[in-house]
């Protein structure tokens, strides 16, 4: 636990953000409000940990939403069924309803005829639990109709976040997009945001006329938080604690990891925590903090690897030596890097995409999601972070 004296860090490493540290998205929060408040459900995308999920709680901190909305939050990329879906949101609204008092708490229990009988009083708080079992929630779809109208019924507007949304797509039941399109649609006092980063699987469930969710919300693509506006978040919040961060330094991090926030607000964290009083953070001092980190990562990252197959991994490397690579099938760029023949090069390029390795934009250019294990690949080949910026400004 943090003591009472000990410094706050003030680059956040979680989604959670007080609004004080929290970097821009002015412009993405004012839309993404201003489509929720007027009923209009929302498909939230953007690159991994470019920042939707703080977004979201961004977004559930603004005064006026806190005031008009009950809001909740499901982060559902650990389930694999209807039944941990229910789950989860039954969850959340418990967790949310008992800050309440038992009274919301109990209404919302009874509501639940599809489950009755399976609650218990937490011996600890004497208040109920929603410690339902999978086993026990037989039938979702009818617990699912009581949990939504419920929240049609509550006494402000409800908003739903589902986060890592695309999940759904991989769930046994396979037709579990229509279950909740079919729920989803009837509602008035309950708005969704769905949120997620696989762009290919979002764009086929939201975007092809054969899929349930086709053309059925509006969309917000979240960007990297620009260059100029980060680099001078990150003086400031130095400047606020007495410490020199040299602007120039900033800048030359951003383009090392393509603006993705996690990848700034972590090699800021490190360099803001070991400054050493009256030292400014310059280029070598936070390049050696992303060195410190890539080479604190290597076992995870070993780890990861081996679990690839041989393709996998040459066509990954070849990929984090780039950057950002277009034309990975054409014989320049397999020769180039010595990967096999197309199909398994194709074939592999499918599979890292799949486990969210790597990422294809529109114009089907590559590049990897985890962009310190991007730097770390590319170290045995001589190509350091001082390098790859060097490359990146060709
Ligand atoms: N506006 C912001 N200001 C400062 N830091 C931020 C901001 N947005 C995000 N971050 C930082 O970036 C990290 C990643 O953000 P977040 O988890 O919201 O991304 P995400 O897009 O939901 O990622 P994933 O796809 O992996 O779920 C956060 O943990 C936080 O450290
Ligand atoms: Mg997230």
């Amino acid at each position: 636990m943090a003591q009472a004296n000990t410094p706050l860090n003030p680059f956040f490493l979680s989604p959670k953000i007080p609004d004080k540290y929290f970097c821009d998205r002015r412009e993405e929060t004012r839309t993404l409000s201003r489509l929720v408040t007027n009923g209009s459900n929302v498909l939230l995308m953007s690159p991994r940990r470019m920042g939707k999920s703080g977004l979201i709680h961004h977004l559930f901190e603004l005064p006026e939403i806190k005031k008009a909305y009950h809001t909740f939050f499901i982060d559902i990329y650990e389930t694999s069924s209807l039944e941990e879906f229910v789950q989860k949101l039954g969850q959340e609204i418990v967790g949310k309803l008992s800050r309440r008092g038992m009274g919301p708490l109990l209404a919302f229990l009874r509501s639940l005829v599809s489950l009755r009988g399976v609650f218990s009083l937490d011996p600890s708080s004497g208040m109920p639990s929603f410690s339902v079992g999978i086993g026990e929630i037989t039938r979702p779809e009818a617990t699912l109709d009581e949990i939504f109208s419920y929240l049609e019924k509550a006494d402000k507007r409800c908003i739903v976040a589902i986060d890592e949304f695309q999940k759904v797509a991989d769930y046994e039941q396979k037709n579990v997009e229509a279950v909740l399109r079919s729920r989803i649609q009837l509602l008035r006092n309950t708005t969704f945001i769905f949120s997620g980063s696989e762009r290919s699987v979002l764009g086929q469930m939201f975007g092809s006329a054969s899929r349930p969710f086709y053309q059925s919300t509006s969309s917000l693509s979240l960007g990297p938080i620009d260059k100029d506006v980060y680099a001078d978040f990150a003086v400031s919040l130095f400047a606020d604690a007495g410490k020199t961060l040299e602007r120039e330094a900033v800048l030359d991090l951003y383009d090392l990891v393509q603006g993705y926030t996690y990848y700034l607000q972590r090699s800021m964290n490190a360099a803001y925590a070991l400054l050493p009083d009256g030292k400014p953070c310059d280029r070598t001092f936070l390049f050696e903090r992303v060195d410190e980190i890539l080479t604190a990562q290597t076992d995870s990252y070993q780890d990861i690897l081996s679990a690839l197959t041989p393709n996998q991994r040459a066509l990954l490397a070849a990929i984090a030596l780039e950057g950002v690579a277009s034309n990975i099938t054409s014989t320049e760029f397999i020769r180039r890097h010595g990967l096999g023949p197309i199909s398994s090069v194709q074939t592999a390029a499918r599979a890292l995409m799949k486990r969210q390795f790597l990422t294809r934009d529109p114009q089907k250019r590559y590049c990897l999601d985890d962009k310190f294990l991007e730097l770390w690949l590319a170290r045995p080949f001589g190509i350091t972070p001082k390098i790859r910026l060097g490359q990146n400004r060709r």
